[in-house]
């Protein structure tokens, strides 16, 4: 008996992993303390250390950019799907929201960290969140996990 659940288990190690690449891993403590680390060197100068983003947030500058905002609750980040959050942070806003030659300060982050490094990032961001507004990001995450 035991040697058969040692080997289902192992069986298990081997099997391949499946998630989407953007999958957020806001549960895997491991993730968290390396996304901690990436925050705070590339994130938290524009979106504050507290994750409470720059003043006024919602108004653009004279140069019409839009400064940083929260990744808080009080945000909109957790409005959208792992996979937007990824592609935001990769490819840049003016891609990922499909805007040509959108004025942003927010910077691509393709060639600074790996697809591991924004997935634990994002994480870090979503493991910060109130109980009640992860559950509200799931439900967002649902239909684009259903497909
Ligand atoms: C130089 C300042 C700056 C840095 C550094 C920065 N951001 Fe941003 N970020 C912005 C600005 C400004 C926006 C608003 C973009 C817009 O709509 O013009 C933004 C928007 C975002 C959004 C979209 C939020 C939403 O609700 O739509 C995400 C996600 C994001 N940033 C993630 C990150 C992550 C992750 C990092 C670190 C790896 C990071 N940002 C570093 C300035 C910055």
């Amino acid at each position: 008996m035991a040697i058969a659940a040692a080997a289902a288990l192992s069986a298990c190690d081997r099997t391949p992993d499946l998630r989407p690449v953007y999958q957020l891993r806001p549960d895997d403590p491991t993730v968290l303390v390396q996304g901690k680390r990436i925050y705070e060197t590339h994130c938290a100068g524009c979106h504050g250390a507290q994750l409470q983003g720059q003043p006024n947030w919602r108004v653009r500058d004279a140069s019409g950019r839009l400064p940083a905002p929260p990744h808080d609750a009080t945000g909109h980040t957790w409005h959208h799907p792992d996979e937007v959050l990824f592609n935001i942070t990769k490819f840049g806003v003016g891609k990922a929201a499909n805007l040509k030659d959108y004025d942003t300060a927010m910077p691509v982050y393709e060639n600074v960290l790996t697809d591991a490094e924004i997935v634990a990032v994002l994480s870090f961001i979503k493991a910060n969140w109130p109980a009640g507004i992860r559950k509200k990001n799931d439900e967002v995450n649902k239909p684009a996990r259903a497909q």
